[in-house]
């Protein structure tokens, strides 16, 4: 293959000979100036043509097309042209022509074109980029010659994949640089798929597909329309060609194949590249991001640092893509150890008060705090020019003004331009800025005309101007006259030939026939009149020129703010609107979105955007610069060229003139996002279909507005035509209308009561699991049936200061954490507890108080007892009020719990009501269990399909989420900000976890990739490998739930019954040593999966239909579906089954209702199952009913019946198990209830035969074996430690960015395995694929097994801050924990010894806590169980040791215990086994004894 054949020495040339290559037709700006030399790219190209170079995309026997063209010839207009043509087009341009270019770049980002942009030799501005933000092209940069030709390859190779465009932009030094070798054509046709080259018009050619109108959320946040291809389906078909009419690419989508194209570009050319990089020292306090063109002038002055300098520890971050911006890749470059941040950016129009790229790092790290490094310190700097005479100086300046303690925003570091470089380093603060002024200076430059400006001589613009508007139309109409008179005397001029130069008449003429609609031309023919005018000498035209500003066309604004929206009838905008005359106004409303509902309801502001578009004949946009910068300048652009009245109403919502960029944005964010300020552009001239042009460029719209569009009937067609629209109308209605609803509960409550007769009677109350708010309800109801006029309401949405004007109030509460008021009460209570003017002496009230006297069983944690009652019960009385009746307290204790005490109150109670003697209590509905939801639910369907499609709230209902878990998936709220939403008014930020079912836990790589792109497109960025060797998605909001499930279906993979009373996925030893043995175990947990598996036809109408499809949801009697096995209440509770294969019990098989035990024979074949059954895990706190269990064994089966047997046992569970009491429905109770035997012959009735008596086996251990190993086949298998399951990349680890890459290079029949331990194994890896899996392991680290025994041997489950049942911390803190050990361990000799520890945040037990040697069982937040004993191989459960300890005391209890067991243990002793023979603990050998036996130190 014949080597590269020159050398190119400027990033241009670089660039240009790709975009050759890989284009059918390149189209290469020039300047205006007709003399001007050929310049930038054209030399390569002109090489290329000239040598008749072949191009790589060019069809067979053409070459590749280079068209010159002429920067005032509309350039990008031309590219739109040959895009029509479909063929592969290509810009050269430099960065100059951008900016206006920009209407016609909006249409250009849905092709696959790729533009490459040269920043200015001198000094680069690059606000020409930055202001390209939102126009839906991928910004991708480069930082050198090397990197110029990588990534015009990658632009290439990425345009072509996505069918979307790309701008690839470099500053282009002076001179040249060291010669790099031509682009090696055979290296990039390696990569590169012809295939690929399917060129179509994409889906988003013909909808608005806005993949970047939300600037600041970058990918964190999803574009304005759902996806409907995922993973595999983004059009990527299989025989690897790109079908771009079915795809639509959202951010995310495009994040992705970027990474995927920079991976190719390495396979090619050897060399990596990331969206972002990290330069300088892993611990480095301060840290620069530069956008600019010295980046790398900074990187090696910073690396040259001696010791003493300042600087000589600060990072630097360069952006190498732009956009799509990753809020989560920026975060993952930036070291934990980055206290500060500076953000350098060289944009010289710089039009809001904080620079773009400054907020997209704000944003950034606000995306997801949980994840953002803690940088308390951001500030802004302005980029001016520097050399490397100036950086040090620079340098010590920034990093000085960082590190001060009140750091100054926004300074200008480095001259304006190249030739203003101080050789002294200066300071210097902006002026103030107005953002929409600057915009339009910007925009139109020389052309604009300001008609209302105060200082019109003054060449700033004034800020805000709130001058009336007349004064400005009255200007405009005074120049439309002069104009006229102009007019008529350049016509009475030519009649009269009264020029000396006859071409100055031919002039004249021309620029009387171009009209106001071609203002451009008619400006340019307007500049050469004057020149010509000058130089005519007549003296016509000499009194001509003295008007020379009316031969060039102007943009005319009038500015002003929103203080004319509370009259706008008699307001000047109503004059410019009704004259028709083509002005333009700008109205900015600066009012901050929190504040808008203080206003006084009599002097409310009207919409001027309504008023104006209902007068059907102004353009009217309505913008806000820092929600969306580009969308405000197409409005500009637009306004300018409507030849009418045009009215932009712009936010820009501000307390203070010195509020923080933080306050703006999120004030801008929080009126865009709620529809409070839509940003939209109306045109009224009516469009292709006959109706008024309406874009809408974001999510949600007002109701006013929504209101107007449906009243015009045309729109309300565009309404069903465009879905999102509909969807926008109809969600905004909704929320406006829930909102209202919440305001007027209360009053309607109250009026209703009314027309009561009874006494009224209040009832509050706080509850976190449900009890206390139940009872408060039934309570209700039997009160209303005494004739009470009862209401009931949380505690927290009752306003505390009505509370003296009530006269008899119900206070009901539980107790949560040590003694806390549960959530929905601590507002009331720290109200009622400060509260010294709240007088309650006409109060009658009443307590009772829901608690547990054992929650905290030692004596000194007695006072917690029911504690939040007990303080209500005395402060109210403090406060005034009367007590009807005695405090109530019930007890979890007490037989039937709280239920004991409270009949006896609640009698008390309706005597001092005097309400005793009314007879007829209301016939109570009885409460709705989950049998009742099952039975109603229509086979599983429920409302879930309604509930999906309800926009209003981001939860579903309470019955659909028990249905929902039938379907593997399970509604939670982010528990971490559920307080501050709450604080907030915002209910709580629901989400879902998806669950898939894996039998056996074994995927392919093309799944894990697809689970990936669907945990970052749809989710979180992170999923977790569960304990029971499954994928397990978090943070789906509702809106993407019904996609996520879609494509994980795509994926060849399901949901079905992963969660719900149903048998759950089975789980099977992960056996890398022993493949074909794998191969056929697994074959049974498919087997068994699939029998067991609910035949409701629910699942696939749910999730699997297409939204547009015709088929109509079935509901009601409509579906007859049958469950041959289940019937219609399914299971009483859950049911898992798992196979293990000896000596390894990985699976935990003893925890499961079924747990197989393989059994081989003599040579290794497979002959049968001894089966247990009744093995489970969940319990309750301080419920002594409730234990966990190992299974019982059964007998042996032969492998023919193993899946009849496992169905025979669910049988028996099914038709015996408790349905009564979900804590008591497991198989576990079931099989102690009626005795092992007869459970067996129960089985084997249904059987028709008898269990065998089991074979012989033994276990060794129930943890995963790390590091390479061969099969018998010869294939390598690597188990991979992966912390509780996690994959997420940070920035110390990319272990979600590794794997993808592994799965990527995994070929053949490799696979994944994913175990019980939350652990991965790759497996099935040839020897040949072995070396660039290490190097990628090696290169992620993704190798590395120097963990200690103990940690190797942990496990956790999910808890906060997803889980809704956690009550404790437990993935994100057993590594913490385990930390605290270790240092310990490694000086007691015990670093490699193994240690099952176990953690899970509640008694649920997830990660089968009860079986580990040591385990932490969440109690409450910071306090944990201690369990101890477990069996090392799972055999044994462990016991309580000590309740309720913190970290401190388990660290106590733990160390010395360790220390014996170093010191005392016999040979091989495992460290559960140790203690329970030195008798610190007694050995649980039976579930039923679980509670047995326990010694807690303090208890009374
Ligand atoms: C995390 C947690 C902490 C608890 N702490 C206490 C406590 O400190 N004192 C107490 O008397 N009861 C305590 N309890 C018991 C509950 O108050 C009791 O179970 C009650 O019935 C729960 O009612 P709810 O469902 O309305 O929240 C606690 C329960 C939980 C789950
Ligand atoms: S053990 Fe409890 S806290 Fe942990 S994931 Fe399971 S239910 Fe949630």
């Amino acid at each position: 293959m014949a080597p590269p054949l020159g050398f190119v020495s400027t990033r241009e040339d670089a660039a240009a000979r790709v975009a050759y290559l890989f284009s059918e037709t390149v189209l290469s700006v020039q300047p205006n100036l007709k003399s001007a030399p050929v310049v930038g790219f054209q030399h390569a190209l002109d090489r290329m043509v000239y040598h008749k170079v072949r191009g790589i995309v060019a069809k067979r026997g053409t070459l590749p097309s280079v068209y010159p063209v002429r920067y005032n010839a509309d350039p990008f207009l031309t590219a739109v042209e040959e895009l029509g043509r479909k063929t592969f087009v290509s810009v050269t341009a430099a960065s100059s022509t951008l900016p206006a270019a920009i209407t016609h770049l909006a249409k250009l980002a849905k092709f696959p074109v790729v533009i490459h942009v040269s920043m200015s030799r001198n000094f680069a501005d690059y606000s020409e980029i930055t202001s390209l933000r939102q126009v839906g092209f991928t910004l991708i940069q480069s930082f050198s010659l090397r990197e110029a030709q990588d990534l015009a390859i990658a632009s290439h190779m990425l345009a072509i994949r996505t069918g979307k465009g790309v701008i690839h932009f470099f500053h282009q030094p002076e001179g040249e640089e060291t010669p790099i070798p031509f682009e090696d054509v055979n290296q990039i046709e390696k990569v590169f798929d012809r295939n690929s080259l399917v060129y179509g018009e994409t889906e988003g050619s013909t909808v608005g597909t806005n993949v970047y109108w939300n600037d600041t959320a970058g990918v964190v946040a999803e574009p304005a329309k759902e996806d409907s291809s995922v993973g595999k389906t983004n059009g990527e078909q299989a025989n690897g060609t790109i079908d771009l009419t079915k795809v639509e690419y959202k951010t995310a989508d495009i994040f992705h194949a970027t990474e995927t194209v920079f991976e190719l570009v390495r396979i090619a050319v050897g060399r990596t590249y990331r969206a972002f990089e990290y330069h300088g020292a892993g611990n480095a306090d301060t840290a620069l991001l530069i956008f600019g063109s010295s980046a790398q002038v900074f990187i090696t002055t910073i690396a040259q640092a001696g010791w003493g300098d300042i600087y000589s520890k600060v990072g630097v971050i360069t952006v190498r893509v732009y956009r799509p911006w990753s809020a989560e890749k920026l975060l993952s470059v930036i070291p934990r150890s980055v206290k500060r941040l500076g953000v350098l950016e060289q944009v010289h129009r710089q039009t809001t008060k904080w620079g773009p790229v400054l907020l997209d790092v704000i944003s950034s790290l606000n995306s997801d705090l949980s994840k953002s490094p803690s940088i308390p310190v951001i500030v802004g700097y302005q980029l001016g020019h520097l050399d490397s005479k100036t950086i040090r100086q620079a340098l010590r300046g920034i990093v000085q003004n960082i590190q001060s303690e009140a750091p100054i925003q926004n300074l200008l570091v480095g001259g304006r331009t190249s030739h203003d470089v101080d050789t002294e380093y200066h300071l210097a603060q902006p002026e103030l800025e107005t953002a929409y002024s600057k915009m339009l200076y910007n925009v139109f430059a020389d052309k604009l005309s300001i008609l209302n400006a105060l200082d019109k001589d003054d060449a700033g613009i004034p800020r805000t101007i709130a001058s009336n508007p007349e004064y400005g139309f009255g200007a405009y109409l005074a120049r439309e006259e002069e104009k006229k008179a102009l007019m008529s005397k350049l016509q009475r001029a030519i009649k009269e030939n009264a020029f000396a130069n006859p071409e100055t008449n031919d002039l004249v003429s021309r620029w009387l026939l171009l009209d106001s609609e071609n203002s451009s031309k008619r400006s340019d023919v307007g500049a050469e009149l004057i020149s010509m005018l000058e130089t005519d000498g007549s003296e016509v035209a000499s009194s001509l020129l003295k008007h020379r500003a009316h031969l060039l066309e102007t943009s005319s604004w009038i500015i002003g703010s929103d203080a004319w929206s509370y009259d706008l009838g008699n307001s000047g905008v109503h004059n410019v609107i009704a004259s028709g005359k083509n002005v333009n106004m700008l109205i900015i409303d600066s009012q901050p979105f929190t504040t808008r509902s203080a206003q006084d309801a009599s002097h409310r502001k009207k919409d001027i955007g309504l008023y104006a578009m209902n007068y059907s004949n102004a353009y009217v946009a309505s913008i806000a610069v820092y929600s969306s910068y580009t969308q405000a300048l197409q409005a500009f652009i637009e306004a300018d060229k409507f030849a009418g009245p045009s009215i932009v109403i712009a936010y820009l919502p501000y307390n203070e003139e010195t509020d923080s960029a933080l306050t703006v944005l999120q004030e801008t964010k929080k009126a865009v996002d709620s529809g409070y300020w839509p940003l939209y552009r109306w045109d009224p001239r009516p469009g292709e279909n006959g109706l008024p042009n309406f874009q809408l460029d974001s999510q949600a719209l007002k109701k006013e507005l929504s209101e107007f569009l449906e009243r015009e009937n045309h729109l309300s067609q565009v309404a069903r035509r465009v879905p999102v629209f509909g969807e926008n109308i109809a969600g905004s209605y909704g929320s406006e209308l829930r909102s209202e609803q919440r305001k007027k509960a209360k009053d309607a409550y109250s009026k209703l009561l009314e027309g009561l007769t009874g006494p009224p009677l209040t009832i509050l109350f706080a509850s976190d699991g449900g009890n206390a708010e139940n009872l408060s309800k039934r309570l209700q109801r039997r009160a209303k049936g005494r004739g009470l006029g009862a209401m009931v309401m949380a505690m927290d949405d009752f306003p505390v200061e009505d509370l003296g004007a009530e006269e008899n109030v119900v206070l009901i509460t539980s107790t949560a954490g040590q003694g806390e008021f549960p959530q929905n009460g601590r507002n009331f209570w720290e109200a009622i507890k400060s509260s010294t003017d709240l007088d309650l002496a006409s109060v009658n009230y009443a307590v009772f108080g829901l608690g547990d006297s054992h929650y905290w069983p030692r004596k000194q944690d007695k006072i917690y007892y029911n504690k939040p009652s007990k303080d209500l019960y005395h402060r109210l009385e403090i406060l005034g009020a009367k007590q009807m009746v005695d405090l109530g307290l019930g007890d979890d204790q007490d037989p039937d719990g709280y239920q004991t005490a409270y009949p006896g109150w609640e009698a008390e109670l309706w005597k001092a009501l005097g309400v005793d003697g009314v007879g007829a209590a209301v016939d109570e509905p009885p409460p709705l269990t989950n049998e009742d939801i099952k039975i109603q639910s229509n086979y599983l369907r429920g409302t879930i399909v309604e509930g999906l499609n309800d926009e209003s709230t981001g939860a579903i209902s309470a019955s659909d989420a028990q249905l929902t878990k039938f379907h593997g998936t399970y509604m939670q709220d982010d528990r971490d900000i559920r307080e501050q939403r709450k604080t907030s008014g915002l209910e709580p930020a629901f989400s879902f976890m998806i669950r898939v079912r894996m039998p056996a836990g074994v995927s392919t790589p093309a799944q894990w990739l697809a689970i990936d792109q669907i945990a970052d497109d749809k989710g979180n960025h992170t999923f977790k490998m569960t304990t029971r060797g499954t994928y397990q998605l978090h943070g789906v909001i509702k809106k993407k739930l019904k996609p996520a499930i879609k494509a994980i279906n795509v994926a060849l993979l399901d949901t079905i019954a992963a969660c719900g009373d149903v048998n759950r996925n089975v789980m099977c030893a992960a056996l890398p040593y022993n493949s074909a043995l794998h191969k056929e175990l697994t074959s049974y947990a498919r087997g068994i999966s699939e029998h067991l598996l609910p035949k409701t036809t629910a699942y696939h109408e749910i999730w699997i239909t297409d939204d547009n499809d015709e088929k109509k949801l079935v509901a009601g009697n409509a579906v007859v579906d049958f469950e041959p096995l289940y019937g219609p209440t399914y299971l009483p509770r859950k049911f898992k089954i798992a196979i293990a294969m000896p000596p390894y019990n990985d699976v935990d098989v003893y925890a499961n209702d079924v747990g197989l035990i393989a059994i081989v024979d003599d040579d290794g074949k497979l002959t049968g199952f001894n089966v247990l059954a009744g093995g489970g895990m969940g319990t309750t706190h301080n419920n002594k009913k409730t234990y966990p269990r190992t299974g019982s064994i059964l007998g042996f089966v032969n492998k023919e019946d193993v899946i009849m047997a496992c169905e025979k046992i669910m049988l028996v569970q099914r038709d015996n198990g408790d349905r009564k009491d979900r804590k008591h429905a497991r198989l576990k109770y079931t099989i102690d209830d009626m005795g092992v035997d007869v459970f067996r012959q129960k089985v084997e009735e249904l059987l028709g035969f008898k269990f065998e008596e089991p074979r012989a086996f033994s276990f060794e251990s129930n943890i995963d074996h790390f590091g390479w190993v061969k099969d018998e086949q010869g294939l390598n298998h690597f188990t991979m430690f992966v912390e509780n399951g996690r994959i997420e990349d940070t920035p110390e680890f990319q272990m979600k960015t590794g794997l993808r890459q592994v799965a990527l290079a995994m070929k053949g029949g490799a696979e994944f395995r994913l175990t019980g331990n939350q652990h991965v194994i790759l497996s099935n890896i040839a020897d040949e694929d072995m070396p660039e899996i290490k190097r990628l392991l090696a290169e992620y680290k993704l190798d590395n097994l120097q963990f200690s025994g103990l940690r190797l041997s942990s496990s956790a489950c999910v808890a906060f801050p997803t889980c809704g049942l956690a009550m404790a911390e437990s993935e994100r803190y057993l590594p913490i924990f385990v930390s605290k050990l270790e240092t310990y361990l490694e000086e007691l000799g015990l670093r490699h010894d193994s240690v099952v520890m176990r953690m899970t945040g509640c008694p649920n037990g997830c990660a089968r806590p009860w079986l580990a040697e040591v385990a932490l069982v969440g109690k409450a937040y910071g306090a944990y169980n201690l369990m101890l004993g477990g069996g090392y191989f799972g055999q044994r459960l462990n016991k309580l040791y000590r309740s309720s300890v913190n970290e401190e005391q388990a660290l106590e209890i733990l160390k010395p215990l360790f220390k014996r067991w170093a010191l005392e243990r016999e040979d091989g002793e495992h460290f559960g086994d140790f203690l329970v023979r030195i008798g610190v603990i007694k050995p649980t050998l039976e579930g039923k004894k679980f509670h047995e036996d326990v010694v807690e130190e303090d208890e009374e």
